[in-house]
């Protein structure tokens, strides 16, 4: 079948939905004025609804920035679940502090502070869902980590996976991006690849991975 989807397709669908409450409004806003790369809003739409389906109590975020995905993933998972996020930015981090307190889920959020990458392994138990949306170059090493922290039957979400459009062949990819893409390409391979998962790349926002992870 043709693809169908053109932008005023999506404008249609996006003028159907209620507008979301002034604190996501807000997040959107800053993080548009000061170019924070947050999640687009129509994959946190599917963010929310992957957790209301999934229905996790332990969810992971590797990549907090301001909070929102944080925010948005807390609020749909309701009363009994906890969303633990790993931030690395002082900045990012004082800001994602002040929104969590307004987001009124504030005390099912914990926020590790440093370094993904050495916080990750540390942490105990396993995660019934988790959010991969820390630097992209790093994307293959929290994969690895990621999947040992997923319960057999847990989803794993990963953002970027299109790369801002560059991933597909065909694009003029500018320099700064050059790396970066061959990292999501790689990734996008081994994540589609992984015998450790049931995976699709959808084409919401800027590509969104949904895994399953396999009983083994
Ligand atoms: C794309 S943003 C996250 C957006 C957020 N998930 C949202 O949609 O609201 C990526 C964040 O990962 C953080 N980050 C990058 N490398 C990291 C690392 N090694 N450990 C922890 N955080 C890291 C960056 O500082 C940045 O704030």
């Amino acid at each position: 079948m043709p693809s169908i989807v053109e932008p005023r397709h999506l404008d249609y669908l996006d003028s159907l939905k209620a507008a979301p409450d002034a604190l996501i409004r807000e997040m959107e806003n800053y993080a548009a004025e000061r170019g924070v790369p947050i999640l687009d809003r129509r994959a946190a739409e599917l963010l929310e609804t992957l957790v209301r389906a999934a229905r996790p109590v332990r969810l992971l975020e590797i990549g907090t920035a301001i909070g929102y995905s944080a925010v948005r993933m807390a609020r749909a998972a309701g009363e009994n679940a906890v969303v633990e996020t790993i931030e690395l930015s002082d900045e990012m981090i004082a800001q994602a502090e002040r929104n969590f307190e307004r987001s009124g889920a504030h005390e099912r959020i914990r926020l590790h502070k440093g370094d993904a990458r050495e916080i990750l392994p540390a942490l105990e138990g396993a995660f019934d869902l988790i959010f991969l949306d820390a630097d992209k170059e790093d994307y293959e090493t929290y994969f690895d980590l990621a999947l040992e922290k997923l319960r057999a039957g847990g989803t794993l979400v990963v953002d970027n996976l299109l790369w801002h459009g560059y991933a597909a062949p065909g694009a003029e990819i500018p320099e700064k991006y050059h790396e970066s893409t061959e990292h999501i390409r790689r990734f996008n391979r081994a994540f589609l690849d992984s015998p450790a998962l049931d995976a699709t790349i959808l084409t919401v926002g800027d590509g969104v991975g949904v895994g399953v992870k396999r009983a083994t």
